[in-house]
């Protein structure tokens, strides 16, 4: 499979599929790293890799439609089949929807339906929740909505603060997306598609 990741951030996530990809894990080639924050970490990430990548600032566009479609066409230059959202933080909009609807995974740190949308941790916390976790889901036109392939729980101690939260959350990601791509990109899930 031809996949593009999109991200705004950091980028660990990204990087656990680049190295489950150099690794032989995972089946996959990483063709292309969309991102809408040029000064983003990820970037950093494609470059060391030599992995292509597109970078834009919503700002300079009139709308959704019109980065979309320049996404788009990226995405068709580069052959790309399937799309990896992890920490892009742009609701999908109809232009790469119509195109790549169930094609498209986004990864979110909570138990959805739980705490969908910014700052999920933070949701957590203030909810004083006991258990929290991740989710893998298809994308569709809602925020963090979408049919769910898997969650991993992660408990919430009572002296939990958001960053060893963070911690945990993001070590659970790292290991169960590279995990739940290597399940969808398999032979069998093609054929049962
Ligand atoms: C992850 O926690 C992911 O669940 C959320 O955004 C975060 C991205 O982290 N959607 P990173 O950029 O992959 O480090």
């Amino acid at each position: 499979k031809n996949i593009a990741v999109f991200a705004s951030g950091s980028g660990s996530n990204f990087q656990a599929i680049i190295d489950e990809v150099k690794n032989g894990e995972l089946q996959a080639n990483l063709k292309l790293l969309v991102c809408d924050k040029p000064n983003a970490f990820c970037i950093e990430r494609a470059e060391n890799e030599n992995i292509p990548y597109f970078t834009f600032s919503a700002k300079d566009y009139a709308g959704k439609d019109e980065y979309e479609n320049e996404i788009l066409k990226k995405l068709k230059e580069n052959k790309i089949e399937f799309i990896v959202l992890a920490g892009y933080m742009r609701l999908i909009g109809s232009v790469l929807l119509k195109e790549f609807e169930g094609r498209i995974v986004n990864i979110h740190p909570s138990l959805l339906p739980a705490f969908p949308g910014k700052d999920a941790i933070g949701q957590a916390l203030n909810a004083n929740v006991e258990k929290s976790g991740v989710t893998i889901h298809f994308v569709d036109e809602g925020m963090d909505t979408g049919p769910i392939i898997a969650q991993q729980e992660v408990d919430i101690d009572s002296a939990e603060t958001r960053e060893s939260l963070q911690e945990k959350i993001h070590a659970i990601e790292h290991q169960l997306y590279p995990a739940v791509l290597k399940k969808l990109f398999s032979k069998k899930a093609q054929l049962n598609s």
